[in-house]
């Protein structure tokens, strides 16, 4: 009950209401006492002295008058009071109403006493005990005193008086209760509006911002009411705007191409994002809490994020260059100290140089390649026209062939220049297909014509192989034939004579698969994924003629339709190429 606050408003009212009525009633009490003795007092005092003054009036020289019984009797009527006579000796001569005791000798009664002995002049004498009240007054004649009277009343107040008192505390109770209940109605919404808070504010501190209070009490408290709700409205928008901002930021963090790792001051890891989960083969949950050398296992790194943490200048952060991982990834780490809050923390940011070395280090070999290429035609060029200088061109007929090798090597070379041309305008998206549906068939019957005059000269057999009706396809078919021509020239090229070359096409999910597969030398597993590399050639195929750029070419044109170009082979085994082109709607 001492929970509530109705609880001990009550209590508190209930005390405040007893104890005001305990010292009310006792002072009340005491205070209508006193008064009733004090009234009680002078009209005893004054009843006995009249009383005594008529007993007088027919009292003989020798006592009492004869008839004192019939007029104390009357006296006690009159007054309602108790009242006995005694003679000089204190022994009793009449008493009538209400008495303490019944005794006969009063004598030493004090008050009886007193009056008994008391001079002229004196009247009654008055005194209290054992709960009566007593007036006792001399009865004289002719200055002698014959005896005394004695009117008695008991102390406390009569009935009535008590009882108009009880009703009085009764009444005071009654109003006391009442005003309790008051209290604990005007108390009530009030309590019931803080309870509706106090469970309010819970469900905020468990994160239930969706629930609303209302607080009908028109005080303070309902103002409170309309404050906490206020209030958590805002904390909800600004929960929902900061939710909003770590998401941003969350996403930022997961879809940056660069690895980022935060540690606390302590080192330990507090972030870790997908790229730096993929870098260092752990996951956030795994790396959380474990110190950074732990996470990224790298000795040159963690000597960069020491170096950096301690000087702790963020505006100075530092760069290095690092190798981590299997295979070996290089990274550029910039490890910068950031702090907010209190706390220090370190940021690493890792980005990722491999494919970048990996394009320079392709750039390089490129520049070598055709320089290579074109530096071997040129060579012999220079050495043929020397020949000539020599003294050669005075022999027409040496001369003619030394300048149609001449012819012959500047061909090769105008050949690679265009090659190199194709591939680089294909790459940079500058050959505009024509894309158009485009009949398998009659494709492959074109191309396997095209070279059936070179085939037959290297004994091969060429033929196509088209045991169902494949769909039409979308494709550019000048551009489709020159790759199918491409594969063919290698077809011949690396098969010896007596093989077989077939050209044969089937149907796949939305697309077209064509092959040229060929009875040759096949390909060595090692060189299987380089083939289609700009100017690669296997070892075996240093001899042959050729740049090296024919596959580069088909692998860009192909992937321009939307297709995909690969070979399988096994080496002395042949070697089929595979090419799939979308099928026209
Ligand atoms: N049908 C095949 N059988 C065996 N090896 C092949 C075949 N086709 C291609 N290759 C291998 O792939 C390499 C690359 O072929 P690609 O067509 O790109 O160059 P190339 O034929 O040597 O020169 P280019 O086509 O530029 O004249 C060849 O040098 C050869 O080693
Ligand atoms: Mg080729």
């Amino acid at each position: 009950m001492l929970s509530s606050l109705r609880g001990r408003v009550t209590v508190a009212f209930l005390l405040l209401i007893i104890v005001c009525l305990v010292l009310l009633s006792t002072d009340l009490l005491f205070f209508v006492r006193d008064q009733y003795q004090t009234s009680l007092r002078s009209d005893l005092r004054a009843l006995a002295t009249l009383a005594a003054s008529q007993l007088e009036s027919s009292a003989s020289a020798d006592g009492p008058p004869s008839d004192v019984n019939s007029a104390v009797a009357r006296l006690a009527q009159q007054t309602g009071r108790g009242i006995v006579v005694v003679d000089q000796r204190g022994q009793v001569v009449a008493r009538s109403g209400l008495q303490p005791d019944a005794r006969t000798d009063l004598g030493a009664q004090p008050e009886i006493a007193q009056a008994l002995t008391s001079a002229e002049d004196e009247r009654a004498v008055v005194g209290t005990g054992e709960g009566w009240m007593r007036a006792a007054a001399p009865l004289r004649t002719q200055g002698q005193t014959v005896g005394a009277l004695e009117i008695v009343a008991p102390l406390d107040p009569p009935a009535a008086l008590r009882n108009a008192i009880l009703v009085i505390l009764v009444g005071l109770l009654l109003s006391g209760l009442l005003a309790v209940a008051v209290a604990a109605l005007v108390v009530g919404p009030t309590s019931r509006a803080i309870k509706e808070m106090t469970r309010y504010a819970r469900t905020l501190a468990q994160g239930d911002l969706d629930q609303t209070v209302t607080v009908s009490s028109p005080d303070e408290v309902g103002a409170l009411g309309t404050a906490l709700a206020e209030m958590a409205a805002r904390l909800k928008e600004t929960i929902v705007l900061m939710a909003e901002e770590g998401n941003k930021t969350a996403a930022v963090l997961t879809n940056m191409a660069d690895g980022v790792v935060i540690t606390d001051g302590e080192g330990r890891v507090t972030l870790l994002n997908k790229a730096a989960e993929r870098l260092f083969q752990l996951s956030e949950s795994r790396a959380l809490g474990r110190s950074f050398i732990e996470v990224v296992r790298d000795h040159e790194l963690a000597q960069l994020f020491r170096s950096a943490s301690q000087a702790g200048d963020p505006w100075a952060p530092s760069t290095g260059l690092v190798e981590v991982g299997t295979p070996k990834r290089s990274l550029r780490a910039t490890v910068t100290p950031i702090s907010y809050g209190k706390s220090a923390r370190t940021l690493v940011v890792l980005q990722d140089l491999t494919e970048l070395r990996r394009m320079e280090a392709v750039r390089r070999e490129f520049i070598g390649n055709v320089s290579h290429e074109l530096r071997t035609p040129l060579a012999s060029i220079k050495a043929l026209v020397e020949t000539l200088e020599e003294g050669a061109l005075d022999d027409p007929a040496v001369a003619r062939r030394f300048l149609s090798k001449v012819n012959v090597e500047v061909d090769g070379m105008s050949q690679l220049i265009r090659e190199l041309l194709e591939l680089s305008r294909i790459e940079s998206g500058q050959t505009a297909l024509r894309l158009e549906p485009t009949e398998v068939g009659p494709m492959l019957a074109l191309a396997c014509e095209r070279l059936q005059a070179q085939a037959a000269r290297s004994s091969l057999q060429l033929r196509v192989d088209l045991p169902e009706p494949v769909p039409a396809v979308l494709a550019d078919e000048e551009r489709v034939l020159q790759v199918l021509l491409n594969l063919l020239h290698n077809a011949i090229k690396f098969t010896p004579p007596g093989g077989r070359i077939t050209l044969s096409a089937t149907r796949l999910e939305g697309e077209v698969a064509i092959s040229v597969s060929d009875t040759g030398v096949g390909i060595a597993s090692e060189d299987l994924p380089r083939i289609f590399e700009r100017f690669y050639k296997a070892d075996k195929s240093r001899a042959s003629g050729g740049t090296g750029l024919g596959l580069a070419i088909a692998k860009h044109l192909i992937q321009a339709h939307g297709g995909r170009i690969w070979a399988e082979s096994e080496e002395g085994r042949g070697a089929t190429f595979i090419l799939t082109l979308p099928v026209a709607h």
